[in-house]
């Protein structure tokens, strides 16, 4: 073993983060095997959120299907509901087919083989590699954003994400023992999240500080490099929130594909470079009496959305072709994007007012 694996792993014995999906290293040394099932869940329910965020939504998951079996018997609506307020739905559909796949096709039990755990739903590179360490002990590269921010600082990598990715998974396996992979790549995580951190990493107490090439030469919080920003290009677009006499707002549900996939939305209309009769008044999804109440921008990862913002009231409740009402002091609980959040609180300013933001 490399001298940074040993400092990290005996760093990891001390100091690792308890979580409820996790089993200590005493007891993995104890003999205790993991499940994968748990495993396989948090890892899902980690991508795109914070751990502070999953762990009540775990232990409702395992409470209420305590075994893949017991997920893959489920309604899809009752894990849909269980998931909400996680965001991104396609995960919590992928996780449900994947568990009907891990039933019908593999006996109830997750494959111990990475290229298999890839080809089931909602498991990338990433996740594959992460059930595969943690829960089969198999000593697979695991690389998130966390540790590609250590990796980038150990080795002072100056090439810019994503070109230096392919370097630090080469290191990362390198550094990846055959014996303790999951701790390994556990421990990577854990001192990303709590000392290695973007801004003001306390190298003072990192276990690594003597393995540290950026600590050695520079300053650690230069890496990982960026890559020159793109400018961002603004697409512009109009948002409706129609509200009812009787206080409800009209809803529907976004497209499976694409942006926002599966999530809830007022209705807009199309998202483009130019403002013309598709992105305005004329557009609105059925007649009323339409009154512009201004406008939001949001950014998003490639492109700013300008979004002018039209409400109508006391809006008879026709029944949308596809969508559904729902009470003002109600909406906190749909899937609502930020975006969308936006766009209602511009036209009913009260709408989230008492609510915690969750995402
Ligand atoms: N983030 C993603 N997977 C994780 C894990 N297994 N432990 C801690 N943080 C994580």
């Amino acid at each position: 073993m490399q001298p940074i694996t040993v400092n990290l792993l005996q760093w990891y014995d001390s100091h690792h983060r308890i979580l409820p999906w996790r089993i200590s290293p005493r007891d993995r040394l104890a003999g205790v095997i993991p499940n994968p099932y748990p495993v396989w869940l948090s890892e899902i329910m980690l991508q795109q959120t914070t751990v502070e965020a999953v762990k009540p939504y775990f232990r409702t998951f395992v409470e209420k299907w305590p075994t893949v079996t017991d997920l893959a018997a489920a309604n899809l609506d009752d894990v849909l509901r269980a998931w909400a307020g996680l965001g991104y739905y396609s995960r919590a559909r992928n996780l449900k087919k994947c568990a009907d796949i891990v039933c019908g096709d593999f006996g109830g039990n997750f494959p111990a083989d990475v290229d298999r755990l890839k080809s089931l739903p909602g498991i990338g590179e990433y996740t594959a590699a992460a059930i595969a360490s943690i829960a089969f002990d198999l000593p697979h590269a695991v690389v998130d954003g966390n540790v590609e921010r250590v990796m980038t600082r150990i080795y002072a990598l100056a090439t810019p994400l994503p070109a230096a990715k392919p370097a630090i998974r080469t290191r990362m396996q390198a550094l990846t023992p055959s014996s303790r992979p999951g701790d390994f790549a556990q421990a990577m995580m854990d001192l990303g999240a709590t000392i290695c951190t973007p801004k003001r990493p306390t190298c003072i107490i990192c276990p690594l500080n003597d393995n540290c090439a950026a600590l050695r030469t520079t300053d650690p919080e230069f890496f990982p490099v960026k890559a020159p920003k793109k400018e961002r290009p603004v697409r512009l677009g109009a948002a409706y929130v129609a509200v009812s006499s009787t206080d409800e707002v009209y809803l529907r549900s976004r497209s499976e594909k694409g942006l926002l996939g599966g999530m809830t939305e007022v209705p807009t209309t199309q998202w483009t470079a130019r403002l013309d009769g598709s992105t305005g008044m004329e557009a609105a999804p059925f007649p009323a009496n339409w009154k512009a109440v201004g406008g939001i921008t949001h950014v998003f990862t490639h492109f700013e959305l300008r979004l002018k913002i039209y409400t109508a009231n006391g809006v008879d409740k026709q029944p949308g072709p596809d969508g559904w009402w729902v009470k003002v002091e109600k909406l906190a609980h749909e899937a609502l994007p930020t975006v969308m959040k936006k766009a209602i609180a511009a036209a009913i300013p009260h709408a989230f007012a008492k609510t915690r933001k969750v995402e």
